[in-house]
C-alpha cells in the first residue's frame, strides 16, 4: 500500500492535492483547446481562465478592466471563457429591448440577499411580469406626484441637516445625509414608517449591515457556496456577516409586520404605500415573497440615489462656472420649489443627465444569456449560453458618441443627439429598466435645487484629510466612492 502511496496520512494529502491541481490544469486546458469564444477579440488569458477578470471583480475595478480591454481590442471583447462585453448602441438596443430573448444571467440570484428571487433578480418571465406589474403603477411619474411633499418634506430636513453641520463644524459629509435621506424616503414610502435615519444623524445598525453586504458582495458571487458553509465556521468576520445578512432579513420582516399593522388599524383607508398592493389578497403574493422585495426595493433604492447625488454635489461645487450658472437658473423659480417647476430648469436637468452619464451608479455591464439559437453582434458570431454584457461604463465613454468623455459638461446635454440617448444606459432598459427611475429623478431634481439654493458657495474641502482620491469610483456591482465620504465646505 505504501508504495501506491495511499496508506500514510501526509502522503495520501499530498497526492491528493497533485490530484486536484492535475485536474484543475487539465480542466483549463480543456477549456482553451474548446472555447467557443476563442474568434472574438480579447487578451489571450481570457481564453484561458477568468481569473483576471475575478481579480478586478473583487477589487471593485470590473468597469475599468474592461474598459481598457474595449479601448485595446475594440467594441466587442472576450472577458473571460464564457463572457462576452459589447460597447455599441445596436447591441444595446437589442439585448435591453422589449420582451428581449436575451434573459438576466444566473448572477443575479447570487447577488441578491437570501439568493431568492425578486423582481431585480428573478430570470422567469411570469414572475418578473407577474410582480413588477403589482410594483409598477404605484411608482410611476403620475403617482409620484401625490407622493411629493412627502418625498419634498425628508429632502429639505436632508438639506437642513447639511447646513447645521457646516455651521457646526465647518465642513459636512455629504454622502452620509444623502444616503441617510435616500434610505428614509424608500423606507416610507415602501413600509409607511421610515427608518429616522435623518433624525438619528448617526449610521445604525441598519445600515452598517448594509454597508458590510454591499462591500462584501463580490466575495457572495465569487464564492456562493463557500459563503453558504462559512456562517458554521467559528471565523468571526465571517459570523459577522451572516448575522448581519439575518438581521437585514428580520428588519424586513418587522417593517413588513409594522405595515401590516396599520392596515389592520384603518382598513378602510390603509397609509397608501408602494406595496400596497402586494398586501392584497389577490395579489396571490406570500409574507416571503413581500419581505424578500421589501428588502431588494431598500438596496435598489438607497445607495444608487445617493452615490448619484454626492457625484452630482462634487462635481458641481467643484467648477465654480458650473455651479454659479447653476445657482442663477435656481435663483430664477419662486418659492415654493415644486418638482413640476424643477423639470422646466434647462441647466439643472443637464447636469442630472451628465452626472448620470459620467458617474453612472451601475457602471458594471448587465449580464445577460445568449438564447440557444446564438446571436451576431459586430460581425461576429456568439453562441447560445454565452454571457454578454454591455457596460454603461464604457457606453458612457465613446469618445464619438461623447467627446472629451472624461469631463464633467453638462452643455453637452443641450442638443443631444439620438447616438447620446441610444447609448445611455443609467437605468438600464427594456422590460428591465430600473423601476424606480421617476423616484430617482425627482429625488436628485429635489436635493439638488434644494442643496445649491442653500449652499450656493459649497465647494470640495481638502479638511478632515478628504483627498480627491476618496472620490474614485469603486463598483461592487453598483458603485460608491472608494473612500465612503465627500467632504464639503461653504
Ligand atoms: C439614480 C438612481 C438609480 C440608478 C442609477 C438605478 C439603476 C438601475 C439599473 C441600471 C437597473 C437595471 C439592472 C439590470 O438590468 O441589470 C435597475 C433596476 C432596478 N431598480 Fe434601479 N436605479 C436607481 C434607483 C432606484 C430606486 C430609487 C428604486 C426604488 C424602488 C430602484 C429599483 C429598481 C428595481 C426594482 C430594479 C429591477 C427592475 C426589473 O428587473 O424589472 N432603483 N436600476
Amino acid at each position: 500500500m505504501e508504495s501506491l502511496g495511499i496508506s500514510s496520512g501526509s502522503f495520501s494529502i499530498t497526492h491528493w492535492l497533485i490530484c486536484i491541481l492535475g485536474a484543475a490544469l487539465l480542466s483549463v486546458i480543456y477549456r482553451r483547446l474548446t472555447n467557443p469564444l476563442s474568434h472574438i477579440p480579447g487578451p489571450e488569458i481570457s481564453k484561458w481562465t477568468e481569473a483576471i477578470y475575478t481579480y478586478n471583480w473583487l477589487k471593485g475595478r470590473t468597469p475599468m478592466y474592461v474598459h481598457q480591454l474595449h479601448e485595446k481590442h475594440g467594441p466587442i471583447v472576450r472577458i473571460s471563457p464564457d463572457q462576452v462585453d459589447i460597447c455599441d448602441v445596436d447591441a444595446v438596443k437589442e439585448i435591453h429591448k422589449t420582451n428581449s430573448r436575451f434573459a438576466k444571467t444566473a448572477f443575479y440570484r447570487k447577488l441578491a440577499l437570501g439568493n431568492v428571487p425578486t423582481t431585480f433578480s428573478t430570470t422567469d418571465r411570469n414572475f418578473h411580469t407577474h410582480h413588477r406589474r403589482l410594483l409598477a403603477s404605484p411608482i410611476s411619474d403620475s403617482s409620484l406626484a401625490r407622493l411629493e411633499p412627502l418625498i419634498a418634506n425628508r429632502v429639505r430636513t436632508a438639506v437642513n441637516k447639511i447646513t447645521m453641520e457646516l455651521t457646526a463644524y465647518g465642513v459636512t459629509d455629504v454622502f452620509k445625509w444623502w444616503l441617510f435621506m435616500a434610505t428614509d424616503i424608500i423606507g416610507e414610502l415602501t413600509f409607511g414608517d421610515s427608518f429616522r435615519m435623518l433624525e438619528v444623524g448617526k449610521k445604525n445598525q441598519y445600515s452598517l449591515d448594509m454597508e458590510r453586504l454591499i462591500s462584501l458582495q463580490p466575495f457572495r458571487t465569487t464564492f456562493p457556496s463557500l459563503v453558504k458553509i462559512a456562517r458554521y465556521f467559528p471565523l468571526p468576520a465571517i459570523k459577522e456577516t451572516a448575522k448581519a445578512e439575518d438581521r437585514l432579513q428580520t428588519y424586513a420582516m418587522q417593517s413588513v409586520d409594522r405595515y401590516k399593522k396599520l392596515i389592520c388599524q384603518n382598513p378602510s383607508n390603509p397609509k397608501q404605500t408602494l406595496f400596497a398592493k402586494l398586501f392584497d389578497e389577490k395579489s396571490g403574493m406570500s409574507y416571503s415573497d413581500i419581505t424578500q422585495e421589501a428588502q431588494e426595493y431598500i438596496v435598489a433604492g438607497s445607495d444608487t440615489t445617493a452615490v448619484t447625488l454626492t457625484y452630482l454635489t462634487y462635481s458641481v461645487c467643484r467648477d465654480s462656472r458650473v455651479r454659479e450658472k447653476l445657482v442663477a437658473e435656481l435663483a430664477t423659480i419662486p418659492e415654493p420649489v415644486t418638482d413640476k417647476r424643477l423639470r422646466d430648469l434647462t441647466y439643472l436637468n443637464q447636469i442630472i443627465s451628465e452626472t448620470l452619464r459620467l458617474y453612472t451608479a451601475v457602471p458594471f455591464g448587465l449580464p445577460r444569456l445568449v438564447p440557444p439559437e446564438g446571436a451576431q453582434f459586430n460581425g461576429y458570431h456568439v453562441p447560445g449560453g454565452t454571457t454578454v454584457s454591455t457596460q454603461a461604463y464604457s457606453l458612457h465613454r465613446d469618445h464619438i458618441i461623447f467627446p472629451d468623455p472624461d469631463n464633467f459638461k453638462p452643455e453637452r446635454w443641450e442638443y443631444p443627439t439620438k447616438e447620446m440617448k441610444d447609448a445611455s444606459l443609467p437605468f438600464g432598459g427594456g422590460s428591465r429598466i430600473c423601476l424606480g427611475i421617476h423616484l430617482a429623478r425627482m429625488e436628485l431634481r429635489l436635493a439638488t435645487a434644494l442643496f445649491f439654493r442653500a449652499l450656493p458657495n459649497a465647494r470640495p474641502s481638502t479638511k478632515e484629510g478628504m483627498t480627491a482620491n476618496e472620490m474614485e469610483m469603486q463598483s461592487f456591482f453598483l458603485m460608491a466612492p472608494q473612500g465612503h465620504r465627500c467632504i464639503i465646505e461653504a
